[in-house]
């Protein structure tokens, strides 16, 4: 099979179609929405608002690339396609699979402190099973030992050097943005001027894009609608911005003191750290 398809070999109908120049790869509960949101008010972004979960899912791999380019958001000459995706950061397959699609396409990972990420997973898990109490405690840590519990998804999925190890074997570093989370909640227009820089946008995004909601708690977003004239402001769903279970300080600092070797491995991975303990 040649995987190396060109837009040129596609029906008429699918001209104004791209492969993404770009793809959010993740990290679930990261602020994988919210960047992607605010990335869609620029006029040169195309992007639909669906996870695609292409590369991650064999069902759908196996459904070729001219589907997935028929999912894409229809774009101008000037536009970047994008998708985003939190699986794919996770995903055995997915590197492999975007890397034949294209090995020069531009990664997006918005990263953020492994231990919000994991209370925010469990929040969002145990908002998706409402009929069975979690236990955050018995589920975190090992029952016979005490200690942090690997294999408990969430701290999985924050283990973030083991997933980055992948990516790396294929990109280059620089092919990867790593987007700061924690920051795209407190000063997101920093950390959308990188990305704009990152992607090579001319810069779009300001004060008047990009607003702090005092009632929401968080930045929303000023953007055009079709058919409706000036501009709508948009925040994100009450999904967004779950309170997280309170857990208690011996925890927090078992499960930071777990975490902590694992980010200098991390940070070593990207020559860059974060503050995250
Ligand atoms: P919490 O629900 O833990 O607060 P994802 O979209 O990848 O699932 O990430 C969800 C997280 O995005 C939320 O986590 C929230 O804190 C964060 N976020 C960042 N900027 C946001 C914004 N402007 N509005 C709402 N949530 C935002």
């Amino acid at each position: 099979i040649n995987h190396k398809i060109t837009n040129a070999a596609f029906p008429e109908r699918d001209k104004s179609k791209k492969f993404p120049g770009a793809i959010i790869i993740g990290v679930r509960k990261g602020g994988t929405r919210a960047l992607l949101e605010f990335l869609r008010t620029h006029p040169q972004v195309a992007a639909t608002r669906q996870e695609m979960h292409f590369f991650s899912d064999d069902k759908r791999y196996a459904k070729g690339m001219q589907w997935y380019l028929s999912r894409m958001a229809v774009s101008g000459p000037d536009q970047i396609t994008m998708e985003k995706t939190p699986k794919y950061f996770i995903s055995e397959e997915a590197p492999a699979r975007i890397h034949r699609m294209n090995s020069s396409v531009r990664l997006v990972l918005i990263l953020r402190n492994p231990v919000d990420r994991v209370l925010s997973d469990f929040a969002q898990i145990a908002e998706n099973k409402k009929n069975q109490r979690q236990n955050f405690t018995k589920l975190v840590l090992t029952a016979n030992t005490g200690d942090v519990n690997k294999s408990y998804r969430p701290v999985y999925i924050s283990t973030y050097h083991i997933h980055l190890a992948r990516w790396l074997e294929l990109f280059p570093l620089k092919q990867i943005h790593i987007a700061d989370g924690d920051r795209l909640i407190s000063e997101p227009l920093q950390e959308l001027r990188a990305v704009e820089n990152f992607l090579g946008l001319s810069p779009y995004f300001t004060e008047d894009v990009v607003y702090f909601n005092a009632t929401r708690g968080f930045h929303c977003m000023r953007r055009q609608v079709q058919g409706q004239d000036g501009y709508t402001p948009f925040c994100l769903g009450q999904s967004k911005g779950r309170q997280h279970p309170s857990v208690q300080r011996w925890l927090r600092d078992k499960l930071e003191q777990y975490f902590m070797r694992h980010n200098e491995i991390l940070f070593r991975m990207i020559g860059r750290r974060f503050k995250w303990s």
